[in-house]
């Protein structure tokens, strides 16, 4: 195996060992934010330090919120929280003047435009290439609607994104797809609004925003007709946070552990959210040997420690309907062990995929075809023939972390070289990967 922007693998023999994964991203993201929006200082413990969270980090900094750095790594940090509505308008005389960078982070932009929506200054928010091409009308609808004025290409549907927020209302949204980044959105602009503001979701998408308010004592409910409900303007006091390590990172190894024989491997401290953790139920239904243990509760979120031991035979299985939105940053990872399986494996309901850090359906099975698995493709998903032999070849990322990790499990599991080209955009999320994966690797030599 050698690191570097194109990643050489080969063949593994068992991976041995325990990884503590990185701190996870979305509750990251959601710590500095909430940590800024409220009143007092804010601990945070295992906060993951790669640039998606770093984005949102130096656009709190930029609008005027303190954040210090507790040690070296970033992991440790303290926010000094300037309160609802409390933000400044981005320094005029640093670089760019009103302009935030949202790097490649889907969350950034969109958790942000709901925060800054309700703040008496302008803005513009951009991002890379592919930031820019990923759909921003599911917030940007509802946040003009409770009284922002937001503009950007072709009607507000792209990045970049100039926000002039100010006094908001309350409303209801009912989203037409399941997405925790809307819902969160949304919620944030109404903690800051007159009124009550409600979001109802299709299928439930991941909840750690929710959990926070409620832990932190804002005005959050759930009715009983499912909708999301928050009161606008009433204060919260910051309460340290310890931020549980990342199932969607911890994804990579299990499924590396599940399908290479005599492997086992320990992720320890990981969040298993109900709204998270679909990984580990699908490949317990495709005949994984997977444990979860020492369940616990940490700050408002579930934490265990995940054993996965190799050499089980797989068998295929149908994802669909309300389960996707539990696994959809594991689709890629889960299509890898689908290739292994044997069957077919269909996954429905997942159009979501294709706007993502990249159109995930077609990477992954453009990607994985080059390597011999026979993929089809539907509009919203996948259908996989398990048990065709997958050989190493030479395949691309597309700039999207997720699909290169992705690729390199399937790369151990495939006889021959496979090089994964492009790789530096996994310092959106698990900067650490190769590295770790190298230790398991090594651990079982
Ligand atoms: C996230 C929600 C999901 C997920 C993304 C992180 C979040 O996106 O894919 O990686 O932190 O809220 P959607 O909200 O678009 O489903």
């Amino acid at each position: 195996m050698t690191a570097g922007d194109n990643w050489k693998i080969s063949r593994a023999g068992p991976l041995r060992g325990a990884v503590s994964p990185p701190g996870d991203k979305s509750i990251s993201h959601r710590a500095v934010i909430l940590g800024a929006l409220a009143r007092g200082t804010t601990r945070i413990d295992g906060w993951l330090a790669a640039d998606d969270c770093r984005a949102t980090m130096e656009m709190l900094k930029r609008t005027g919120v303190s954040i210090k750095a507790l040690n070296d790594r970033l992991t440790s940090l303290e926010v000094t929280g300037v309160g609802l509505r409390g933000l400044k308008a981005p320094d005029p005389e640093g670089p760019n003047p009103g302009v935030l960078d949202c790097g490649n982070s889907g969350t950034t932009i969109r958790l942000m435009l709901g925060v800054l929506s309700a703040h008496p200054f302008s803005a513009t928010l951009t991002g890379d290439e592919s930031l820019r091409k990923r759909p921003m009308k599911r917030v940007v609808e509802p946040l003009r609607k409770m009284g922002a004025s937001i503009t950007g290409p072709d009607d507000g549907a792209r990045p970049p994104l100039t926000v002039q927020g100010g006094e908001l209302s309350g409303g209801d949204f009912e989203l037409s797809v399941p997405s925790a980044q809307v819902k969160s959105s949304i919620l944030l602009a109404g903690l800051q609004a007159h009124g009550v503001t409600r979001v109802r979701e299709p299928a439930a998408s991941r909840d750690h925003t929710e959990r926070q308010l409620v832990r932190l004592g804002a005005k959050y409910w759930r009715d009983a007709d499912g909708w999301h409900c928050v009161e606008g303007g009433t204060q919260f006091e910051a309460k340290p946070i310890r931020v549980p390590g990342d199932i969607s990172a911890a994804a990579f190894f299990m499924t590396a552990a599940a399908l290479v024989p005599r492997s086992e491997v320990e992720l320890l401290g990981v969040g298993v959210n109900p709204f998270r953790r679909g990984v580990i139920e699908v490949l317990e239904r495709m005949g994984a040997r997977i444990t979860v243990a020492n369940e616990r509760e940490m700050d408002g979120e579930p934490v265990a420690d995940i054993t996965v031991k190799g050499g089980a035979e797989l068998r295929a299985v149908r994802l669909a309907g309300e389960t996707i939105p539990r696994l959809i940053d594991e689709l890629p990872v889960l299509a890898v062990a689908a290739c292994f399986a044997d069957g077919v494996t269909v996954i429905r309901d997942a159009a979501e995929l294709r706007a993502k850090e990249s159109d995930r359906i077609a990477t992954m099975a453009g990607e994985l075809s080059k390597m011999g698995a026979k993929i089809g493709i539907f509009a919203d998903g996948m259908a996989i023939e398990g048990g065709t032999p997958l050989k190493g070849a030479a395949v691309e990322s597309h700039g999207d972390h997720r699909v290169a990790m992705a690729l390199a499990v399937a790369g151990l599991a495939a006889p021959g070289e496979t090089e994964v080209r492009d790789t530096s955009n996994v310092a959106t999320s698990y900067p650490g990967f190769f590295a770790d994966l190298k230790e398991l690797c090594k651990g079982g030599a």
